[in-house]
């Protein structure tokens, strides 16, 4: 039986690749979530899991060498799957220091704690041992419009504090496995949606925004290109490279979804109206007049397009959801899903809500 360590499960990402991995292995794995449960990590996400005999979840910070190394200690972990991590740029532009701090210094303490809970005398590692490091397309930078794309050997190019911290991580797993022969695989995945994401994200935020009447707040000309992936096809990604990926490799994850936001968000209005029933209230205000184009994100990334082919070729995977599904199953998540929002949506996001918006 093979014992994940899964990081920041609690998580978006985290959460859906736990739910991911049960629903394909039931009792034939473990897994052990280890999180620090800040406001990104809702233990809510994974309340349909809690009292699996083969789930085990332990509150720890991942820049807390004791907890880590405990870990390690107590339980004969066979593969690392590393999401924990500051995820949303514009809090990375307001307060950089606590993103270096978690997927830098985080990072850094994992792969010690692994390296020494894993390597033998000889230096080598045990066969089957493997630390698969999540990060982001955001570490190439930004591309211009309609033309290009992001491969494995794209230069780093980070420009925002979050994307700076998450190379920087990249770098050390990159040191490591020159360095010590460690045994990992880097997935530089482009932008997920899907159930469980916190409503500082684009895609929850804006069917939040247009269910309450509120004013759906666009960055500069709304004409960004994101790259979008339905959550459970990362899942799936990560799960294959984990058993097909050839180590030390890095795989870039995405589906040829590039999307600008304000098509994104015209089409949230548009699934809305069709999806809500015809007497709900809520569709009187479902209209384009909700757009509001406010100030540019400092420093915003114009364009990001991952190119899949190593994946594809290498590991046999494919997205299987295509956007106008993932969308639609998305959109009917978050409105049926209503005390899920209301209580993420309550107390510290308010705060947080409010002091960025300035509503
Ligand atoms: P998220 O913000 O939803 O979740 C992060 C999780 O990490 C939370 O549960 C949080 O409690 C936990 N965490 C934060 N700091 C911690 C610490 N110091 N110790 C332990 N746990 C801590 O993030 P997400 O969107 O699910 O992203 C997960 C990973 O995937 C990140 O590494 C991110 O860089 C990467 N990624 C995200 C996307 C995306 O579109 N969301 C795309 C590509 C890669
Ligand atoms: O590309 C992968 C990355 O995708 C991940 O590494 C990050 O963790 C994840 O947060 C995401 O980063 P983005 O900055 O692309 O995602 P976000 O949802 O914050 O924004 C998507 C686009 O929408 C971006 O161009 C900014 C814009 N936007 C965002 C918000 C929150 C708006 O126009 N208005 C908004 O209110």
């Amino acid at each position: 039986m093979t014992t994940f360590l899964v990081t920041g499960g609690a998580g978006f990402i985290g959460a859906n690749y736990i739910h991911y991995m049960f629903r394909t292995y039931g009792d034939d794995i473990r897994i052990i979530n280890a999180d620090a449960l800040t406001y990104a990590g809702n233990p809510e996400n994974l309340k349909e899991i809690e009292t699996r005999d083969n789930y085990t979840f332990v509150k720890a910070d991942i820049t807390d060498k004791e907890a880590v190394s405990r870990i390690f200690a107590e339980n004969d972990i066979d593969t690392v799957v590393h999401f924990a991590a500051e995820s949303h740029v514009d809090r990375s532009i307001t307060d950089p220091e606590v993103f270096v701090r978690t997927n830098v210094l985080g990072t850094a303490t994992l792969l010690n704690a692994a390296r020494a809970a894993w390597e033998k005398e000889d230096g080598t590692y045990p066969e089957g041992k493997k630390f698969l490091h999540v990060s982001t397309d955001e570490v190439y930078g930004s591309l211009p419009e309609g033309e290009g794309y992001f491969y494995e050997d794209t230069p780093y190019a980070p420009r925002s504090p979050y994307s700076a911290s998450k190379a920087g991580s990249d770098l050390l797993v990159r040191a490591y496995m020159e360095t010590y022969g460690f045994p990992a695989n880097i997935t530089n995945c482009s932008n997920n949606y899907g159930p469980y994401q916190f409503p500082e994200k684009l895609i929850p935020l804006m069917i939040h925004n247009a269910l309450e009447g509120k004013k759906l707040p666009v960055y500069g000309d709304g004409k960004n290109v994101r790259d979008w992936l339905y959550v459970e096809d990362h899942a799936r990604a990560i799960d294959m490279v984990i058993k097909k990926g050839r180590l030390f490799e890095t795989y870039n994850v995405g589906g040829h979804n590039e999307k600008q936001n304000i098509e994104i968000v015209k089409t949230i209005i548009d699934i809305l109206k069709e999806e809500l029933p015809e007497d709900d209230q809520r569709r009187a205000h479902l209209t384009y007049d909700l757009i509001t184009y406010v100030e540019d994100r400092k420093g915003h990334d114009r364009r990001y397009a991952i190119a899949p082919d190593k994946i594809r070729k290498e590991v046999g995977w494919e997205p299987e959801t295509m956007f106008a599904e993932g969308i639609r199953k998305t959109i009917r998540w978050y409105f049926e899903h209503e005390e899920w929002m209301a209580h993420v949506t309550s107390g510290a996001y308010q705060q947080y809500y409010e002091s960025m918006y300035h509503v």
